[in-house]
């Protein structure tokens, strides 16, 4: 694996040590998203065959769901080698263009965050994708001129949060676009089973289950829950992780046993105190609870409106009879 250039560099800790051991380096050992994963192999297998390189993938989905997991297990099924980028690192066309020029042949070119790439960097990957030409703009005003330069065939894997931030003409260039989905309960509890053989911890069958229901349906949020409820039970406990140390953890972590937090409830909150349930536009809301719209639309909205908590109308989110419930509130009638 290797860091695209223009990529600022960011120091490896032991958490994202761990996070490295705990991802599935094999399709049999990545759980979940089934159908995703017979397309892919499909699609891989079928340009083996033709001995072309696959075509470009786009995966959206929200955060966690291991979009970068399956482009390593994309690049280890077709054989090759792995560059990792992503939108907001690639500042200027020659920030592609050198990690474009270094590509070996075949090879995939994963770029995190695809709708944060600048317009214009945008605009210098069009040619690459479809023909695997880049040109350059040499020099500026009227002496500048345009050299075009071959670039070695690869395989663009885009991942996104927001499919609907995608530009029209960089969707259309890719050849299959796959979303991720929430996970089962019962596979983020083989997740954390895996991931506690692998970490050598014990734990109660029990003691999985909770940590998989406040996991928020998502394998990085599990893993991590997993990786503090073993400090509680190392510290306060003696080391196994039984039911009531994870249920003790997650309490003083001041996560519900759905998996909300203090900031998911002020959110819910806030819609049903600030805006009588309802409804409520982006902005109002984001400027009510002094957060980035961003943060609402990536991080907190999908999981709230998963457990069914917020709904969407044409003017705005609403909170549902369950918000209400789960909040301890009584639901004024005539709610959904
Ligand atoms: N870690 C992150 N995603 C995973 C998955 N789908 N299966 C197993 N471990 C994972």
């Amino acid at each position: 694996m290797s860091i695209g250039n223009g990529e600022k560099p960011s120091k490896i800790n032991n958490e994202d040590i761990l996070d490295l051991t705990l991802r599935p380096k094999d399709w049999n050992n990545y759980i979940g998203q089934e159908a995703l994963k017979q397309n892919l192999k499909v699609i891989i297998e079928a340009a083996k065959q033709r001995k072309e390189v696959p075509e470009h993938l786009l995966l959206y989905g929200n955060p966690g769901l291991g979009k970068t997991t399956l482009a390593h297990l994309i690049a280890q099924e077709i054989g090759t080698d792995i560059r990792i980028t992503s939108g907001p690192a690639m500042e200027k066309a020659g920030d592609l263009a050198a990690i474009l020029t270094n590509l070996t042949e075949g090879s995939i070119l994963f770029v995190d965050e695809i709708h944060r790439l600048p317009r214009l960097v945008e605009e210098c990957l069009y040619p690459a994708m479809e023909d695997f030409k880049l040109n350059l703009v040499l020099g500026r005003g009227p002496m500048a001129r345009i050299m075009e330069l071959n670039v070695p065939r690869f395989t663009l894997v885009g991942a996104t949060t927001r499919l609907a931030s995608i530009s029209g003409p960089l969707r259309s260039r890719f050849g299959a676009t796959f979303g991720l989905n929430f996970y089962e309960t019962e596979d983020i509890k083989k997740i954390l089973k895996r991931s506690s053989q692998i970490l050598g911890i014990e734990t109660e069958e029990e003691a999985l289950h909770t940590i998989a229901k406040t996991s928020r349906f998502t394998p990085r949020i599990a893993n991590h829950l997993l990786k503090r409820v073993r400090d509680f039970a190392q510290v306060r406990g003696e080391g196994k992780i039984t039911q009531g140390i994870s249920k003790s953890a997650l309490a003083a972590l001041e996560i519900d046993e759905l998996g909300l937090t203090a900031n998911d409830k002020r959110i819910l909150e806030a819609v049903i105190h600030k805006f009588a349930g309802g409804p409520v536009g982006l902005k109002t809301l984001a400027s009510a609870t002094a957060e980035e719209e961003d943060t609402i639309l990536d991080i907190y909205e999908p999981y709230l409106m998963r457990l069914g908590f917020i709904a969407l109308t044409p003017r705005g989110r609403v909170a549902t009879r369950l918000a209400f419930e789960h909040l301890g509130m009584k639901a004024p009638k005539n709610l959904f």
